[in-house]
Formats: C-alpha cells, structure tokens, sequence
C-alpha cells in the first residue's frame, strides 16, 4: 500500500528562514501549506515542489479561526514567525512572538497535529530586549500549550538574502565608517540558515521521539565579536571602513530617532539585544544532536557578498 504523502504548514514560510524549510520539506516529498497573511508572495516558492505541492494559503495571525484553518490536516507544523522591531499597531511583539505562538500551539493541539518546530531564538533566556523577553514568554506559551513541541532557539543566521551581513554590506557602500556599538565586544555564533532549516526538516523526520519537548541552541562553528563580524565583512566585500566605537548609551539615544524609519537599521531594542553574547552555552542541546556539521562562513559569505564588491561579483576576475 503506497504511503500517503505528510502535510506540513509553515508559519512565516515565505520568510527568510522559513523559505529554505519550504524547500527542504518538498524535497522530502512533504505537501507544503504556506500560511502566509500575502500568498501571492509565496507564489515563487511553488517551483520547488511539483504542481500542487507546495499550497500558499492566506492566514489572517490575528484570528484563532484563520489560524486553525491553516494547520487542519497537516500532520507537521513550523512556526517562523518574528519580526525584529514593532510597529506601532501592526507589529507588536506581544503579539507575534508570544500570542500567535500560543494561539499556533494550542491549534496543533486540537488538530492533532504530530510534530510542532517553533522558532525562538538564542538568548532569549538570557537577554534583556523586549525582543528576547517576548521570545522567552513564547517559548513558555507553547510549552503550555503543546508540550513536544520541538522549539529551536538559532543564533543570527547568514545566508544569502540575510538581514545581518546584507544590512552591513549595504550601509558600507555610503557610509564613511561603520559604527562599533557597545565597543564591538558582543560576541555571536552565527549559523547558516540551510544549516537550521536541515535541522527543522529533521525534526519533523526522524522517526524516533527523542526531538520531541527539547529545546536547542544552534549556532555555527564559529564564535567571532562584532568587531569580528565587521573584519569578515571587510574581507569579502573588498571595502574596509573605519570603525568608531559607539558606546551602548549614544547608541541608544541614536536608535531612539532611527527607529521611525520605515526599516529601521538600529532600535533602542537592538542596542539592549546588544548588550548579552549570543553564543551557545556548553550546556546546552546543540546542532550536533542532528547529526549536522554547521557550515561555516568563510564556505557561504563569499558567495553573495562579493556583490557588494565595486564592480560586482565579476571585478576578481576583471582586476586577475
Ligand atoms: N534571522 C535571524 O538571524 C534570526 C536569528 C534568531 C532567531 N530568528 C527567528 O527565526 C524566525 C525566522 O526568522 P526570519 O529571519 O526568517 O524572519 P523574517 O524573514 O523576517 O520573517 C518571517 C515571517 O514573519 C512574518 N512577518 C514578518 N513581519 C511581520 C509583521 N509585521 N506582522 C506579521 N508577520 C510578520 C512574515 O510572514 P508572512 O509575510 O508570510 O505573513 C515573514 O515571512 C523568527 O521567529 C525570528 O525571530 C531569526
């Protein structure tokens, strides 16, 4: 008797992270519902499945019903929903990170959905931002609600289309030099984004129930400062800047007016996420669990961030 295809739906699908778990999960055979608030945004994502296969459908976050809609009859759920920073009525923290959890977990629950990944982040325990402390509150609120639920707490991701190195890379083409918040001691673990999707994917898959109910902390293999982050930056776009430190109190005092940009590059949040390490505890449940060896960035970075080069990706070849 041939086995019937599983249903996975994913919560913030068309996102960054949640894009590449899309892919995974069709390349496993999986039929994909996008719950997305736009589906005509997650119509480029049906290419990676065959026709059919990968379903967005229009899910409305604020509504429990909506909700319970998308996830009916799926056998698997992801939840990778998030924002960075609020906006005054649209976008609230409370809401996306600790409410819509909630609300995702307990629908699993009553759909009997089998396995339920949802995306924290690394931290969040730890951290003293309203965007830790949320995420914290909404590990918590699925736990309640779903207690298997498999809950990954990534640290910064890279990866090409990221909203970390691009950020830089892009402020590094006007800006005279690039600011060193804090000193540039924070130090981070950054992970590659196909390196947290392949864990998602194997959650989901593996047969035995030893995912289920754990939280783990992902990060690559390397640890590097902000400083570090900056020299990497430097290396594969080809254009060092000054770096000026910029104590965490000036920083916020600056981020207090950046944040009414449309797409604020710094929020007074930030600065307070800022100020706690963002590396993996020794303790912890790690990506080796996986059975995963975590792409390091000196492999990926290089690969889109010599676009930023002047005169392109091809300005190597050019100047060789
Ligand atoms: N990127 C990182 O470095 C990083 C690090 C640690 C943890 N995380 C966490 O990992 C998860 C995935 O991150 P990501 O970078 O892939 O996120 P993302 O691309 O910024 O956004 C993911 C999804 O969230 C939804 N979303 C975004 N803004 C929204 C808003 N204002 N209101 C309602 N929904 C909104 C969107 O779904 P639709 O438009 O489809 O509705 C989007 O596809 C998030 O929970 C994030 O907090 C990310």
């Amino acid at each position: 008797m041939a086995h019937k295809a599983k249903i996975a739906t994913v919560f913030g699908g068309t996102g960054f992270l949640g894009k590449q778990v899309v892919h995974r999960l069709a390349a496993r055979g999986v039929t994909v519902k996008i719950a997305t608030r736009v589906p005509e945004r997650a119509n480029f994502l049906k290419t990676c499945g065959a026709v059919g296969q990968i379903v967005p459908v229009q899910c409305d976050y604020s509504d429990a019903r909506s909700i319970h809609q998308a996830v009916k009859g799926s056998d698997f759920v992801v939840n990778c929903v998030g924002i960075l920073f609020e906006r005054r009525k649209r976008a609230r923290f409370e809401y996306l990170h600790v409410d819509l959890p909630a609300i995702i977990a307990k629908a699993c629950a009553d759909e009997g959905v089998s396995r339920f990944t949802h995306v924290s982040a690394l931290g969040c325990d730890t951290g003293i931002s309203k965007y830790a402390q949320t995420k914290y509150d909404g590990e918590n609120a699925v736990r309640a609600n779903f207690p298997d639920a498999i809950i990954l707490r990534p640290s910064v991701m890279f990866g090409q289309g990221d909203n970390f190195f691009n950020k830089f890379a892009e402020l590094s083409r006007f800006m005279p030099f690039l600011p060193l918040i804090g000193g540039g001691k924070t130090r981070f673990q950054p992970v590659y984004v196909g390196d947290v999707a392949e864990v998602v994917s194997k959650g989901l898959f593996v047969g035995s129930s030893e995912f289920l109910g754990q939280t783990y902390q992902l990060g690559g293999p390397d640890i590097v400062t902000f400083r570090g982050i900056y020299e990497k930056l430097f290396k594969y776009t080809a254009r060092p800047k000054k770096l000026i430190s910029v104590p965490f109190r000036i920083a916020k005092l600056k981020a207090a007016f950046l944040k009414f940009w449309p797409n604020p590059i710094l929020t007074p949040d930030q600065v307070d996420d800022l100020k706690t390490d963002n590396v993996v505890d020794d303790k912890a449940q790690g990506i080796d669990v996986f059975e995963i060896h975590p792409k390091s960035m000196d492999l990926i970075l290089p690969g889109y961030l010599e676009t930023y080069k002047f005169g392109g990706r091809f300005a190597v070849e050019q100047s060789a």
